[in-house]
């Protein structure tokens, strides 16, 4: 069994998705996978309810503990490598994770990473993205599934979504026209990594 671990800062809305399409589709029986545990860099982050919720490990690390970003990405490494098996090391999924990782904790799991970001990179990568494109006057905005490779919001594309961008936007309304395709680019594209 491969288990997946999933990164979260915040409201966890894409690792719902990424959980409850998992559950859907059987992705235990049909790609020997299962999300396994959930980690946190806040405690306060509201997906985590979700997640106790459908009994899922949850582990929280708090990065204002650590003296160093090294330091929690070596927390975070250890926590992640108790959901390797045997022959089966995990798949780790950063959806909403807003910490930069280090070079050497990217390396280790090259290959293993995915994460998904809230614009057509390789436009408008870092924050603010949906304004971004707002005061770019874009007429279409989206979002992407990519390898994570150590230069931020970059690496091989796995998936896109566009959405049009409407008259009137604000970057909220944008974002959640986004966010609803990521609901599922990202869970579509997990199980395509799952299959190759
Ligand atoms: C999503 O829009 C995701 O693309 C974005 O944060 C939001 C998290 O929502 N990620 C980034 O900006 C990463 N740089 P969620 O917690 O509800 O999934």
């Amino acid at each position: 069994m491969k288990n997946i671990v999933i990164l979260i800062s915040g409201g966890g809305s894409n690792m719902a998705a990424i959980v409850k399409t998992a559950q859907r589709e059987g992705w235990h029986k049909k790609l020997g996978a299962r999300v396994a545990g959930v980690i946190s860099n806040k405690a306060q982050a509201h997906g985590l309810v979700f997640a106790q919720e459908q009994g899922l490990a949850t582990e929280v690390l708090d990065h204002t503990t650590f003296a160093s970003r090294e330091a929690f990405d070596a927390a975070l490494s250890t926590a992640i490598d108790r959901y390797d098996e045997p022959g089966q090391p995990a798949l780790v999924v950063l959806a909403g994770f807003m910490r930069i990782l280090t070079p050497g904790f990217v390396n280790r799991y090259a290959g293993r990473l995915l994460n998904i970001h809230p614009s057509l990179l390789p436009a408008f990568a870092g924050l603010h993205t949906h304004q971004q494109a707002l005061d770019a006057g874009c007429k279409f905005a989206g979002a992407t599934v990519h390898q994570v490779t150590a230069e931020l919001d970059h690496g091989p594309i796995l998936a896109q979504a566009v959405v049009p961008v409407l008259p009137g936007d604000s970057a909220d309304i944008l974002a959640a026209r986004v966010l609803t395709q990521e609901h599922l680019i990202y869970p579509r594209a997990i199980a395509e990594w799952l299959r190759q």
